[in-house]
């Protein structure tokens, strides 16, 4: 009813481009904080509180540090004398920010029984009634873009909020499905794959400056060399993953970085996460529960360790981020599949899979564009920080919400992270 009211009461704020960008954000901040709450309907109320390993967050505390965002870079901001709903949430609901102060550890956010559910809710509720009067209030549009990113973060939060309830969901024996209704398992046949070419060229990579949303680390748009590539038409399938595992490539070093060997040694990884091996048959665990493995399917959680050691088992390699963006760019309006809560199979010849099925692993470290510059102030520690050790993903997957991906996306993950809905696409050189 909040929202329906803040719609209905919405004006043209002075600063803004169009009355039409007005009533949009109004209606996108709705839709958003609206899905997150659809997101959880398939929860019990001891869901919430789950975490079962440090990199990953109770869907409780997901939901009360996207609101925290809001408050903290948008409302308190706006007023000198701005009370918090609770005194206690930053210390709580501050993810990593340092600018911002102390915070709760990482990986206890799972013993916060307190503030209860009813609280978390209530937060949600109070600050969404705060932000539709700011909305209402003719902001200037530098706010407005603060708000647009605070919607792209509770965005990824929605996709590490299932991710992170997958991994929970996948430790329990009864093996409990977040969504009931059947996977769409469509027995495919396994579309033959093809190399696509690219000849030498001076490419430009990174966000247009169009005025549409992207974060500051697909900034700036800059020209890249590309030497001759091939890059694959659809993404590594189950099947073809699984010919990796038969010809024992878990245990043969020469495929494997070093850094990757080890740690396949030190967790007797010999399969993607989720997958289990019984009396000849594959299943593995999904958002549906427990299902058999759909070989035509792309094979996700998989890290870049092994994404990196199936390619060189293959004769080939990932994709460097500026070869899959170029790629993407020109064969991208081919795009058919639109999958949900798992990646599909390619459905034909043209189904490139670049986006929602799985994030891809590229060769790419994630490193600064050159002339990026990271934001004064705490939202400078958005991206710009954690701009070593990890690895650049592109495309989205199927938890990506559709209206959060984009080609120029830059997705990134330490080497050795399974959980996510990672993949694989090969590429070579010529
Ligand atoms: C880009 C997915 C690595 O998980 O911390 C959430 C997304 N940034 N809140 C992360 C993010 C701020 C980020 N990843
Ligand atoms: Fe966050």
């Amino acid at each position: 009813p909040t929202m329906l009211a803040m719609a209905a009461t919405s004006s043209t704020p002075a600063g803004m481009k169009t009355p039409d960008q007005a009533d949009s954000l109004v209606t996108r901040y709705a839709d958003v904080r609206g899905w997150s709450k659809r997101l959880v309907e398939g929860l019990q109320t001891e869901d919430f509180l789950l975490q079962s390993m440090p990199d990953a967050s109770p869907a409780k505390w997901h939901l009360a540090h996207t609101t925290w965002f809001f408050e903290t870079f948008v409302l308190a901001k706006n007023d000198p004398a701005y009370q918090p709903v609770s005194k206690d949430f930053s210390f709580l609901f501050n993810s990593y920010y340092n600018a911002v102060g102390e915070r709760h550890p990482r990986a206890e956010r799972g013993l916060l029984s307190r503030p209860s559910m009813d609280e978390v809710w209530n937060y949600r509720r109070e600050t969404d009634e705060r932000m539709a009067a700011f909305l209402t209030s003719e902001p200037a549009t530098e706010w407005l873009s603060i708000v647009e990113l605070g919607l792209h973060h509770e965005q990824q939060h929605q996709e590490l909020l299932l991710t992170d309830i997958k991994h929970a969901f996948s430790r329990n024996l009864l093996k409990p499905a977040l969504v009931t209704d059947p996977l769409a398992t469509k027995n495919m046949k396994t579309v033959e794959a093809r190399w696509i070419p690219f000849d030498e060229n001076v490419v430009e990579i990174g966000h247009d400056a169009d005025g549409s949303f992207c974060f500051d680390n697909e900034l700036p748009r800059h020209r890249v060399f590309l030497e001759p590539f091939e890059i694959a038409s659809r993404l590594v399938t189950c099947g073809e993953y699984l010919e990796f595992i038969n010809d024992r490539g878990y245990e043969r070093p020469e495929f494997w970085l070093s850094e990757g060997w080890d740690a396949v040694q030190a967790n007797d990884w010999e399969m993607p996460l989720y997958w289990q091996e019984t009396e000849n048959a594959w299943h593995h665990f999904t958002l549906h529960g427990r299902q058999p493995i759909d070989l035509a399917s792309p094979v996700c959680h998989v890290n870049l360790y092994e994404a990196d050691a199936y390619a060189r088992w293959k004769g080939c390699r990932l994709p460097t981020e500026a070869e899959w963006e170029h790629a993407a760019q020109i064969e991208l309006e081919k795009e058919t599949a639109i999958p949900q809560w798992h990646p599909q199979a390619a459905l034909d010849d043209e189904d490139r899979q670049w986006m929602g099925h799985v994030w891809q692993w590229t060769g790419s470290q994630y490193t600064p564009y050159p002339g990026y510059r990271a934001a004064a102030g705490a939202l400078g520690e958005y991206n710009g920080k954690f701009m070593c050790n990890q690895h650049v993903l592109r495309g989205s997957s199927c938890a990506t919400p559709a209206s959060h991906r984009r080609p120029t996306y830059r997705n990134f993950f330490h080497a050795s992270k399974r959980w996510q809905f990672t993949g694989i696409r090969l590429a070579r050189s010529c």
